[in-house]
């Protein structure tokens, strides 16, 4: 990935980023021009993984500069908002999960929430026909975004100076990168999403198409991330990127108000934790459910010898497959945003209920799922979240996924301030069995409700050994996130496999309903055909599933960082 360009332009990239960041210091120490992408890397120090090489750079950049992992963390996401439109955001929202150096374990929640406007019906017509066109597209798909209010409420944990943090993000807008051949894949797929849900065009609409290493400038957006950079998160929230919020919703009449912007606040909540064989795993809770799913999982496979089966074995990918449609049909019915409905998390994952939950459980045949009209996944290739992972020596350990729900989000960017609005709605129920995006299906525990945050899927994860980091692990993937996850902690810790083989070989994922399994290439067809003859079905065989970014801690406590092959991950530490 090199653009030929002679070297005086890089010089001048150079001398013009020192001459606008010396008063708010980090010229990023990489070059936006010239980069390759980095899949494992054996790290001391530190090490972050992300779903593009610049934006793993810019986290590493700043442990550089004396750094813990949560500033790198910072740093990712706000340089991810910058070279990574499809999911990096400041128009979304998102999860984190750390372990701090002083052993605390701490879970932010920067969901987005449904405007003061919004409510249950909202997307149903006069005879009552749910239109998934608008939860999912457009300016009435958007929540109110939680990543601004998500990065300050992290920077409490940080100890660089915020500004610092979000220079190399302004540098890589303001001057721009060059693209990799995916990403202009990505930008002529969304040109005709772009011309229909904007009225003032973004600089992402071309006449000729997107090439590997034309240069992406963003002006508007650097402006918007000097506002931030200048005044916190009410440059966000209020004074002039609020204004042209409000001015994009009016445009298209979107719901989101003055006040939602203002009252948005992120929370503090209690992590959920669960012990497995000695580990002790820390996920996200409600309203993400990651971290219960996860819990339900794997404690229904605890105590059945799924290492002997072994990876990729008929007993194994059943085993797990129906532990997949049990936890996920719980999801459908019990889970949603804690704060509005009283989600019964304990009783989820308590062990007796998870043991009889698997009494019906027959290792020679399918159980099939209970009768809801299975629903087609929409736009499958599109579950666009994104997941980074980030580690220090000081024993900080950083897990954060964040999201604007499908690729690009709404296709809504904010005119004259350059970032895309979330599609964060279309993850409620819109309407009881109807399914969302990923086929999923919910009711009244994540139905609409003003000020409710969404029902989430994503899994950010810690595993801590002796109450120590050892593997930081997460992925993107709208509602196969859980199951991939999972696939990866078992197949490090039951299959005692590589962190890359654990990662790279290929995953399957069954979530109740559709009554089907996922599989996705590679996947070994002997293990299909006995699978069928038990009575599955089988969904399209897909080209990927997830871009997991995982790090463990090798016994020497030095670092070994996996960025996913199946797109532009990369990963970087020192
Ligand atoms: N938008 C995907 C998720 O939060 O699960």
């Amino acid at each position: 990935m090199h653009k030929r360009i002679p070297a005086f332009v890089v010089v001048l990239f150079l001398l013009a980023a020192c001459k606008s960041t010396q008063k708010n210091a980090a010229t990023p120490a990489f070059d936006p021009y010239h980069y390759t992408i980095t899949k494992k890397v054996e790290a001391v120090n530190a090490a972050v993984v992300s779903a593009h090489p610049l934006a793993s750079k810019a986290g590493i950049a700043v442990l550089k500069m004396g750094g813990n992992a949560v500033d790198a963390a910072i740093a990712t996401q706000l340089a991810l908002a910058v070279v990574y439109p499809n999911a990096g955001n400041i128009g979304g929202g998102g999860f984190m999960v750390a372990r701090l150096s002083n052993g605390e374990t701490i879970a932010l929640d920067y969901r987005e929430m449904a405007p003061a406007a919004a409510h249950r019906d909202m997307y149903l017509d006069e005879k009552g026909t749910a239109n998934t066109q608008k939860s999912q597209l457009g300016h009435l798909s958007s929540g109110v975004p939680g990543t601004v209010a998500g990065l300050f409420a992290a920077h409490r944990y940080a100890k660089l100076p915020f500004e610092k943090l979000i220079q190399p993000a302004i540098e890589l807008a303001e001057k721009g990168f060059i693209i990799t051949a995916s990403e202009a894949r990505s930008l002529n797929n969304l040109q005709a999403d772009l011309k229909k849900y904007n009225s003032v065009m973004p600089v992402f609409v071309r006449e000729n198409p997107w090439k590997e290493n034309d240069t992406l400038v963003q002006k508007d957006l650097a402006n918007t991330l000097r506002r931030i950079r200048e005044k916190g998160a009410a440059g966000f929230y209020e004074g002039e990127t609020a204004r042209l919020i409000l001015e994009e919703m009016k445009r298209g009449n979107g719901l989101i108000s003055g006040q939602d912007l203002q009252q948005y606040k992120a929370k503090s909540r209690a992590p959920h934790v669960f012990d497995y064989k000695g580990y002790k795993i820390v996920g996200m809770p409600m309203p993400s459910s990651g971290g219960l799913l996860l819990n339900q999982m794997m404690k229904m496979i605890e105590n059945r010898d799924i290492a002997g089966m072994g990876f990729h074995s008929l007993g194994a990918v059943q085993l797990m497959t129906e532990v997949e449609r049990r936890a996920y049909a719980d999801r459908a019915e019990y889970m949603g945003d804690a704060d509005y409905y009283d989600v019964p998390v304990k009783m989820l994952s308590n062990e007796n209920y998870l043991r009889n939950r698997m009494k019906n459980y027959d290792p020679a045949i399918a159980t099939p799922s209970t009768v809801i009209k299975p629903g087609e996944l929409l736009r499958p290739e599109s579950e666009e979240t994104t997941h980074l992972s980030v580690i220090d020596k000081e024993g900080n350990a950083v897990s954060v996924t964040t999201t604007l729900n499908n690729s690009y989000g709404s296709r809504t960017v904010v005119g004259g301030a350059g970032f895309f609005l979330n599609d964060e709605m279309d993850d409620f129920s819109i309407k009881p069995g109807v399914p969302n995006m990923y086929g999923a299906v919910g009711g009244e525990a994540n139905a609409i409700k003003a000020g409710k945050r969404m029902l989430s899927s994503m899994t950010p994860t810690l595993v801590l050994k002796d109450n120590k980091p050892y593997i930081v692990v997460g992925t993107p993937g709208g509602t196969t996130i859980p199951t991939q996850v999972f696939q990866t902690l078992v197949n490090i810790l039951e299959f005692n496999m590589s962190t890359e083989d654990a990662v790279y070989k290929p995953k399957f994922h069954h979530q109740w309903l559709p009554d089907e399994v996922m599989t996705e290439k590679g996947f070994p067809p002997a293990v299909k055909e006995a699978m069928q003859k038990m009575g599955y079905s089988f969904s399209k065989e897909r080209s990927g599933i997830g871009r997991t970014e995982c790090i463990k801690v090798l016994p020497d406590g030095t670092f070994e960082a996996v960025a996913d092959n199946r797109g532009d991950d990369a990963a970087e530490g020192y």
